[in-house]
């Protein structure tokens, strides 16, 4: 089985790529800068020389500050490069992974999010775009599994895409990293979401699958949580407000999600962020990394 990777340099693709890769034939798609897949013609191009048979989607810009500064460069980035890249798995009757996310619930609910929940009402544009990414996946391919994934972190993507190894890089450059200590969110490491999919990819129980370790962090807490791991002190991280962070994109004070499906449909359990953190840590030591 032939599985494609759109972003394959970034914290999921990465993930994906490695974690896939001791068990099937992984193709990445060339990076952004030499394959924009802004270009219908250029991608569609590349997925009828490749053929694979899965493609994981991992592309966009996750970035809702900058979703909201520019809006139409965020239609394109994550909605449009998602319509090409629907497009040729239609042409190829590949089975589609869509990287979605929390933000196409609005949150500021007790209760986590199931998969049963009507995603609808997002805070901010980043979420509408995924939002509407979501629905020319459902509409167009019968066979797709629609991943919807809360804050992610995990060993890859490098310095410029991986927020833990960005803190840890400041801390080390005696600079403190701003987080908010007033949003709490469910989180997913991208070595779980990625030795999932290697499960569900045997599988034709296609859908929309809600993926988060079990627990909450805060955004400052889980990087203090970081740094305390690797024997640095969390006090480079500052805790501060949402408010006085006046970022451009809404964010919700607190949003969950929770899988009502993955373990009786796969017998997947997610494990607890705290492990997920230490296995993260772990396997950066592991790898060379820290
Ligand atoms: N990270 C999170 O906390 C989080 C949470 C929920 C959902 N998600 C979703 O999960 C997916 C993966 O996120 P991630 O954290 O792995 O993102 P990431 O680290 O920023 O990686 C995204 C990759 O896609 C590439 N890319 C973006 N636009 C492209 C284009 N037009 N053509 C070709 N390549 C393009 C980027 O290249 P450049 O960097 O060179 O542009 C980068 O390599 C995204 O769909 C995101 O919305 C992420």
């Amino acid at each position: 089985m032939k599985i494609a990777v759109t972003g394959a340099q970034g914290l999921l693709g990465e993930e994906c790529m490695r974690t896939l890769g001791a068990e099937y034939d992984m193709l990445p798609l060339p990076s952004h800068r030499e394959l924009d897949l802004v270009d219908f013609n250029a991608t569609r191009d590349w997925f009828l020389a490749h053929k694979p048979d899965v493609i994981i989607h991992t592309a966009a810009n996750r970035d809702p500050d900058s979703c909201e500064r520019d809006h139409d460069l965020a239609w394109v980035s994550n909605v449009l490069v998602t319509y090409n890249v629907v497009n040729a798995a239609r042409e190829l009757d590949a089975v589609f992974v869509h990287a979605s996310s929390d933000a196409v619930f609005p949150g500021n609910r007790d209760e986590p999010y199931h998969e049963f929940d009507e995603a609808r009402d997002p805070i901010n544009l980043y979420g509408y775009t995924k939002l509407a990414s979501e629905k020319l996946v459902l509409q167009y391919l019968p066979k797709h599994f629609n991943l919807r994934l809360p804050l992610l972190f995990g060993r890859t993507g490098g310095l410029t895409r991986n927020n833990l190894l960005k803190a840890r890089h400041a801390a080390l450059s005696g600079q403190k990293t701003v987080a908010a200590g007033d949003t709490f969110s469910t989180a997913c490491s991208v070595r779980d979401v990625a030795r999932s999919l290697a499960v569900m990819l045997k599988t034709p129980f296609y859908g929309t699958y809600h993926f988060a370790n079990s627990g909450e962090v805060s955004r400052s807490g889980y990087l203090q949580t970081f740094l305390k791991a690797i024997g640095l002190d969390p006090g480079w991280i500052t805790a501060s407000t949402i408010a006085e962070m006046k970022r451009p994109a809404r964010r919700c004070h607190h949003i969950a999600i929770t899988s009502l499906l993955l373990k009786p449909v796969f017998g997947i359990t997610l494990q607890p962020v705290e492990d997920a953190l230490a296995e993260t840590v772990a396997d950066m030591k592991a790898d060379g990394i820290l």
